[in-house]
């Protein structure tokens, strides 16, 4: 791996190994790509996947599989916007590994606690690589559309219809297994909303964009997304009465950035007017809700957010920033927004982590860079990296289409045709590695659930 450029750690005064926080002049692309070059070295520092006997695409313990999928996703976007290849190699790797020898990701050492939105991250990450012309697998490899339309096509036969239990909707998990089982969330679908309404712009088959319109209206109805266009966590299922009574009314910011984009790329497939009107609501709402004087924050747990939460705020604004290639006239409402963020974060990466250079660990509340209480890690990087590199949206090329440019060619027959959503494949000692992801966010979506119940009354 390359790291940043020898001229940049003398510029920070890191030869001398003097502490130091990372300079970035937001009007001086040079700087902006600098202080990103930092970033996404330390958050680089976390992964060991690419070392020999270790495995590509995993981010040692306690990062959960999902965070990791995620991550290289921010890395395909840092090299889109920054042109930094350095990285090229192992991310190209991980996104090619995790897809598993069922070319899915959905492999044997992660299947066992497998949530439709920790698969749906992985396949945001291959939509990605494939939208920005990141480097495909080699021929004989499954490249990146094909695997994201393999998850497609699990979602759709994961999918409860009408008259099924709350009426249609993904489930968290997709095993019976699983914990969250019985919940429907409303990032799982998400994730299918946002693939399918990127695969329909990628491939110009309505089949796709019909789907995601389904998706909407499931969310809709359920009023996971309010009229005010709030968007809530998700609903729960009683097997007692076999109806979904409850709600967990908490607003994430992913949630809603995950469904602002969804929501763009509708509007830029289809031109419709309602696309563009829920466009502007989710920000409208986004505005509200995530920001505290102009400032991502985000409001449920902030500053003692657990690892997963960590993250959210990254996405958002990546959401964001590619919501202002996608509909027009947005960029002059948006682009100002990413600017303060990226000042207000990078002024945070003042801190000492176990690893990475000294002095240049980024912190996770944006709002006081003095409050350290958020820690430092692969998520706080994330966002920071986040809120930098998306200042340059705007020197990029739209997201690539079979029609304007994309190389990855596609293939609507990937997926496990034959998986039985109530029965997961036979456990192997394998799947230890995987277990245990999803636990963080099941136990705060319980306690979000129980406060929302008595908030209720
Ligand atoms: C790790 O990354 C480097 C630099 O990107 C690359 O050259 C190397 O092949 C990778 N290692 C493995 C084991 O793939
Ligand atoms: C599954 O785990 C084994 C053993 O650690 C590893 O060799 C293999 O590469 C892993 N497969 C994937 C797709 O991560
Ligand atoms: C879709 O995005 C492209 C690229 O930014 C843009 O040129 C086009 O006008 C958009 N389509 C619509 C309907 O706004
Ligand atoms: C910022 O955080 C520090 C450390 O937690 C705290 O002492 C200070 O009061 C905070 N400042 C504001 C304006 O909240
Ligand atoms: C469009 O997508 C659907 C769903 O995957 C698929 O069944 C169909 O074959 C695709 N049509 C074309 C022309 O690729």
């Amino acid at each position: 791996m390359k790291w940043p450029s020898s001229a940049t750690l003398v510029a920070l005064g890191l030869l001398n190994n003097m502490a130091s926080a990372i300079p970035l002049d937001v009007e001086d692309e040079d700087s902006v790509k600098d202080a990103a070059a930092t970033v996404a070295f330390d958050m680089m520092s976390y992964y060991t996947g690419n070392r020999t006997g270790d495995t590509p695409g995993f981010l040692p313990d306690p990062y959960y599989w999902w965070l990791a999928g995620a991550m290289f996703g921010t890395m395909v976007d840092y090299r889109q916007l920054t042109g930094d290849r350095s990285y090229d190699d192992p991310v190209r790797q991980a996104l090619m590994h995790q897809m598993g020898e069922t070319n899915d990701y959905n492999h044997q050492n992660v299947t066992s606690q497998m949530g439709n939105d920790d698969q749906g991250f992985w396949a945001m990450s291959a939509m990605l690589a494939a939208e920005t012309l990141f480097p495909d697998p080699p021929e004989d490899h499954t490249q990146y559309v094909p695997a994201v339309q393999a998850v497609f096509n699990e979602y759709v036969m994961r999918w409860e219809d009408e008259g099924d239990l709350c009426d249609g909707g993904l489930r968290w998990q997709v095993y019976s297994t699983g914990e969250g089982w019985d919940y429907k969330n409303t990032i799982s679908n998400g994730c299918f909303f946002n693939v399918a309404a990127r695969l329909g712009r990628y491939t110009a088959n309505d089949t796709y964009l019909e789907w995601a319109e389904r998706v909407w209206d499931w969310v809709e109805g359920r009023d996971l997304i309010n009229e005010n266009y709030e968007i809530r966590d998700g609903t729960h299922i009683d097997f007692d009465t076999m109806t979904c009574p409850g709600m967990d009314r908490n607003q994430w910011s992913y949630n809603a950035g995950i469904f602002l984009h969804g929501a763009a790329v509708m509007y830029n497939s289809t031109g419709e007017s309602i696309w563009r009107e829920r466009v502007e609501g989710i920000l409208d709402n986004i505005e509200e809700e995530f920001f505290r004087d102009g400032i991502a924050f985000e409001p449920i747990c902030e500053p003692l957010c657990n690892r997963d939460q960590l993250s959210f705020k990254g996405y958002l604004l990546r959401w964001m920033a590619w919501t202002t290639q996608l509909v027009p006239g947005t960029y002059d409402r948006i682009h100002p927004v990413l600017i303060r963020q990226a000042e207000a974060a990078a002024a945070t990466c003042i801190g000492t982590a176990d690893r990475g250079i000294p002095g240049t660990a980024c912190g996770f509340s944006w709002t006081n860079s003095s409050d350290t209480r958020g820690g430092y890690g692969v998520a706080q990087q994330m966002n920071v990296l986040a809120a930098i590199i998306t200042t340059l949206i705007g020197n990029v090329d739209p997201p690539a289409s079979l029609e304007n440019g994309g190389t990855s060619i596609d293939d609507p027959s990937g997926g496990r045709r034959d998986e039985s959503p109530y029965q997961p494949p036979p456990i192997t000692t394998a799947d230890r590695v995987g277990a245990g992801f999803v636990t963080a966010i099941y136990c705060c979506v319980a306690i979000g659930f129980f406060t929302s119940l008595s908030m209720m009354k």
